[in-house]
C-alpha cells in the first residue's frame, strides 16, 4: 500500500469513537435513518448528475441499448434516480448496493414508484462486488468517508464498469461529513480529533493505486442531512436530556460546509 492510501487509513482511523464513549451512548451514533435518504421527487441538476448522464448517454450510443447503473452505498437511490430520470433516458435499469437493508427498501419502493426496473444487493462493498456484477455507469455518493481501506473499495468500483464507454462518478464532501462537530467532541468528551481526510486525499489514492486521474468538479449545494440539536446530540453519543446544552454549544460552531466534490472517470 502506498503513502496516499496509508494517509487515508490513518486519518479515517482517527475518526473512530473510543469504546468507553460508544458503550455509554444511549443510541447508535453511526447508523443513518433511511427516511433521511429518500430520493428527491424531482432530480436536482448537479455536476454529478450531469457526469453520470453523459457517461450513460455515451455508453448507450456505443451499445445501441439501454444502460445499467450501479449505485454503491445507494441509500434511497438519490444518485441512481437522478441519472435515470427524466425520460427519455438512456438508463434502462438501476441496481442499488447498501449494507443497510432499510435503505434498500427505500430504494426499491422509489424504483417501483418511478417505474424503473431495478435490483438490490444487500451487503458491504467491496465484499459483494461479485453479486452486484458489471454495469455501464457506477455511482458512489457520500460513502468514501465511511471507508478506512480505500484501495480495494475504489478498485472494485473501477472493475464494476463494463467495457465500453461508461465510467465511475463519485460524489463526496471535501472533508468528513462530521468534521464540523469536532469542536463539540472536544467540548463534551475532551476528545481531540485529527484533521479529516479530504477529497484531495481520495484523488491521491486513485492516482496512486489505480493510475486514474479523475475529472474533479467542486460545487455547492443546500445542506441535506438533518443537523438539528437532537440529531447532533445522538451523533455525539449524548443522552437526549443534554439536547438544550448541545443546542447552545452549536451556536459557537461554524455551520456545516455546503461544498461538494464530484470525481468522474472512465476506465
Ligand atoms: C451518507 S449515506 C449516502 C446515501 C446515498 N448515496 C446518497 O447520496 O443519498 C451512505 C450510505 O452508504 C452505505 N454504506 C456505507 N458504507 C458502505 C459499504 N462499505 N458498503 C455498502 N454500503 C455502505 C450506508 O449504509 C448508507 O446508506
Amino acid at each position: 500500500m502506498g503513502g496516499a492510501a496509508d494517509r487515508w487509513r490513518e486519518l479515517q482511523s482517527g475518526r473512530g469513537i473510543p469504546e468507553h464513549i460508544r458503550r455509554a451512548a444511549p443510541a447508535d451514533p453511526w447508523t443513518h435513518r433511511a427516511a433521511d435518504f429518500a430520493p428527491a421527487a424531482e432530480p436536482v441538476d448537479t455536476p454529478s448528475r450531469a457526469a453520470a448522464r453523459a457517461l450513460a448517454e455515451r455508453a448507450a450510443a456505443r451499445s445501441c441499448a439501454g444502460v445499467s447503473v450501479l449505485d454503491v452505498g445507494c441509500g434511497g437511490g438519490d444518485a441512481a434516480f437522478a441519472a435515470a430520470l427524466p425520460d427519455p433516458s438512456p438508463v434502462a435499469r438501476v441496481v442499488g448496493v447498501d449494507r443497510q437493508a432499510d435503505m434498500l427498501a427505500v430504494f426499491a419502493a422509489a424504483a417501483r414508484e418511478r417505474g424503473i426496473p431495478y435490483g438490490t444487493v444487500h451487503g458491504t462493498w467491496p465484499d459483494v462486488a461479485d453479486d452486484a456484477g458489471r454495469h455501464d455507469v457506477v455511482l458512489c455518493h457520500h460513502v468514501l468517508h465511511n471507508v478506512v481501506d480505500l484501495p480495494p473499495f475504489l478498485a472494485a468500483l473501477h472493475a464494476a464498469v463494463r467495457g465500453g464507454a461508461g465510467g465511475v462518478v463519485i460524489e463526496m464532501l471535501p472533508e468528513h461529513p462530521m468534521a464540523w462537530l469536532d469542536p463539540l467532541w472536544a467540548r463534551f468528551h475532551d476528545l481531540h480529533r485529527p484533521p479529516s481526510a479530504t477529497a484531495d486525499d481520495a484523488v491521491a489514492v486513485l492516482r496512486e493505486e489505480l493510475g486514474v486521474d479523475p475529472e474533479v468538479r467542486r460545487w455547492t449545494r443546500d445542506r441535506r442531512l438533518p443537523h438539528d440539536a437532537a440529531w447532533v446530540t445522538r451523533r455525539l453519543c449524548l443522552p437526549a436530556s443534554r439536547t438544550a446544552e448541545v443546542d447552545a454549544a452549536l451556536r459557537d460552531v461554524p455551520p456545516r460546509r455546503t461544498d461538494v466534490v464530484t470525481l468522474a472517470w472512465s476506465p
